[in-house]
């Protein structure tokens, strides 16, 4: 059993960064959530770079394996755009969807084959469909189109 001095030391906070202290779980945090921001590849926070023309983005799907699969998925950002679009191919059909969240805006990630809302836990399916709420309305779907050359066109309107 811990005595009680040793766990009150267990709680002191530590110097965490400058003047501002935190507890370890605190620091753990801090850290991997700096870390996540540098790491290559992290699908939290990578996005690929593309061009609208005339508010389209044209994805030449040989080019992008990670939508070769069912359940395939891909997060790009367009640069008429300030925030991602999430590709996700659903049986023979691709879907593109907005990453802001119809409850009160925060920023859904894909995880699981699922997009999850960090604010307060709404979800939705990789169609953009609500799972669970609060949220009741689903994410905003962009429409696409694959040409019979195989490219993706992806329509940054919404309907
Ligand atoms: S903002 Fe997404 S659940 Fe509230």
């Amino acid at each position: 059993m811990m005595s009680m001095r040793a766990d009150a030391e267990e709680r002191k906070p530590e110097p965490c960064a400058g003047d501002v202290t935190c507890d370890r779980r605190d620091f753990v945090r801090l850290a991997i959530g700096t870390m996540s921001v540098f790491v290559p590849g992290c699908a939290s926070v990578s996005a690929l770079p593309v061009r609208a023309e005339a508010g389209v983005v044209r994805l030449l799907l040989t080019d992008h394996v990670a939508l070769t699969l069912p359940g395939g998925h891909l997060r790009i950002r367009p640069d008429t755009l300030t925030t991602a679009v999430h590709v996700v191919r659903v049986a023979d059909n691709f879907v593109a969807l907005s990453p802001i969240c119809q409850h009160l805006g925060c920023t859904v990630e894909y995880e699981g084959a699922r997009f999850l809302c960090p604010c307060h836990g709404s979800m939705y399916d990789r169609d953009g469909s609500v799972l669970r709420g609060p949220t009741e309305r689903p994410l905003i779907r962009y429409p696409t189109e694959v040409t019979s050359d195989g490219v993706l066109l992806i329509r940054l309107e919404t309907r």
